[in-house]
């Protein structure tokens, strides 16, 4: 089974076209009375493909089909308890009552015709709803939330017994699946990849090295604000094992004296998303004219850039009125690349969620090491380093980072969290060591939980543990003699401190 999410008002002839098993229409806050509420194409149940609508979604079916929904002025939140009946196929092998969420405002009175109730809860007389000669049904409730303990079954009755999908998707049918279809893309082109060392842009490397092996490229830029032996882990995994023809640009000299003297925090980011594009460029282009000196005449330059675009990406670069999700990824891209230079993106990755995109990583056979490794920003270092960005505090940054990292591995925690990394503070404060006063720096230590990097929370990780990490960097790191950490979440904080 393989699914898609695709924007609320897609019309119904592109629904036809791609030729789905079935559609559920997810819940929503809005109420269908909402002068700004999604809308949808009714012509879409009239396809004869099965629709399963939940909360919002059946609102809108039952309204776009001549029923009656009311805004009854009470909502209905919380646990409540399923009576089934009429045996529908939503609920085979499930029994008489079950255990559901609910949480709406608007409510169905009178429901369109051919419908009939197959559940009901003690708040809601069209708890459960169905046409089953049109395919089409609703749920009043919440299936798809932990506290409807059985939720998961019903939407693999409608998936497996109404939509009639087979189990039959998995990672390795996707990768050669992708790979198709990146060949057919590209034909006998040449193709560059900006390859950073994180997962996303290394898994979409290693499949396109499957797909069209010496057509790729990647393009490895060193641009000073590395984590410790980063260059080297990259150019070992790509380079000599996977036999991948990697371009390793180091313009770290570049890079740091673009950001002598610079403090703000968005002049940074910028002077060096700014200065990639360009070493990037040139890169490219040293690249096409390595290949005419090398005799390849044909080659009529790289006209196609690929891109570790993940499937969270796509959808929060569908705007719905208000989403600011597009304005929170903008700094998070590499940015720019294919706009400025005219590429054809090349994204075989982009139907996967970031656990899938493992997946097809540990599958192609990348190391656990670069699989499992954390996020780690565009810019670097740099906005981990608060204020000036120098040679020196490069230096007591990295030595600190990496013992955080090795702590971090060693206690088991490292794969547990999202982040844990070392920023380096503008601060200097007193200390004492051995019988010597000491006036140096301060490292804040970030270790964080989260799901997306939109929202996250400081971990409660053992006091041993930071104890250990603590005494570490005052011990070994030359100029630190402070170790702080940070508690606080985000919002109203971000995870990185720049
Ligand atoms: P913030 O600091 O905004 O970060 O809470 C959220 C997540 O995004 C990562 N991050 C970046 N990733 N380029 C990236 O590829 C960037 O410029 C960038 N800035 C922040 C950050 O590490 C965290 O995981």
């Amino acid at each position: 089974m393989y699914s898609e999410i695709v924007p609320f008002d897609t019309p119904a002839a592109e629904i036809a076209a791609a030729k789905p098993n079935g559609l559920i229409l997810s819940g929503g806050p809005a109420s269908v009375y909402d002068k700004a509420a999604p809308q949808m194409d009714p012509q879409i149940f009239s396809l004869g493909i099965p629709v399963l609508g939940i909360c919002y979604g059946l609102m809108l079916m039952a309204h776009d089909l001549g029923g009656k929904v009311v805004f009854t002025g009470r909502r209905e939140y919380g646990a409540g308890m399923l009576h089934i009946r009429n045996g529908s196929e939503l609920f085979v092998g499930l029994g008489n009552q079950l255990d559901v969420w609910n949480s709406h405002g608007d409510e169905v009175t009178v429901l369109p015709k051919g419908f009939r109730v197959v559940g009901t809860t003690e708040g809601c007389d069209f708890a459960a709803v169905e046409d089953p000669k049109r395919k089409l049904y609703g749920l009043q409730f919440h299936p798809e939330v932990a506290h409807t303990p059985r939720g998961k079954e019903i939407l693999q009755n409608f998936v497996y017994h109404i939509c009639h999908c087979a189990m039959d998707w998995t990672m390795g049918s996707f990768i050669e699946e992708a790979c198709g279809r990146v060949r057919k893309q590209v034909g006998d082109q040449k193709v560059v990849l900006g390859l950073s060392g994180g997962v996303d842009s290394s898994v979409t490397a290693a499949l396109l090295h499957r797909a069209i092996g010496d057509q790729l490229t990647c393009i490895f830029v060193n641009n000073g604000l590395l984590r410790a032996r980063e260059e080297e882990i990259v150019q070992r995994v790509f380079g000599e094992n996977f036999h991948v023809r990697l371009k390793y640009v180091n313009a770290s000299d570049r890079f740091l004296a673009l950001v002598k003297g610079v403090t703000d925090p968005e002049t940074k980011r910028k002077l060096i998303g700014n200065e990639f594009i360009k070493v990037f460029q040139q890169a490219t282009e040293e690249l096409l004219e390595e290949d005419q000196r090398n005799g390849d005449r044909k080659h009529g330059g790289y006209k196609f850039l690929a891109q570790g675009t993940l499937y969270p990406d796509v959808i929060e670069s569908v705007s719905i009125d208000g989403n600011p999700a597009q304005v929170i990824k903008s700094h998070h891209n590499v940015g720019g690349l294919p706009e400025k230079m005219h590429f054809e993106l090349v994204e075989p990755v982009r139907q996967l969620f970031k656990d899938e995109v493992r997946q097809a990583g540990l599958q192609l056979g990348l190391p656990k090491e670069i699989v499992y490794r954390q996020p780690f920003p565009g810019p670097g270092l740099a906005v981990r380093i608060l204020g000036e960005v120098t040679p020196e505090r490069l230096s007591i940054l990295r030595e600190a980072d990496t013992i955080v990292q090795s702590e971090m591995e060693a206690a088991y925690w490292y794969y547990k969290v999202w982040q844990s990394f070392a920023v380096l503070l503008p601060v200097q404060s007193v200390g004492v060591m051995g019988d010597q006063r000491t006036y140096e720096n301060t490292v804040a230590l970030r270790i964080v939980e989260s799901q997306d990097g939109m929202t996250a929370d400081w971990v409660r990780v053992p006091y041993e543990l930071l104890a250990r990490i603590s005494n570490r960097i005052c011990n070994e790191v030359k100029g630190v003699n402070r170790v702080v950490f940070d508690i606080s979440s985000k919002p109203p904080s971000t995870i990185e401190w720049e």
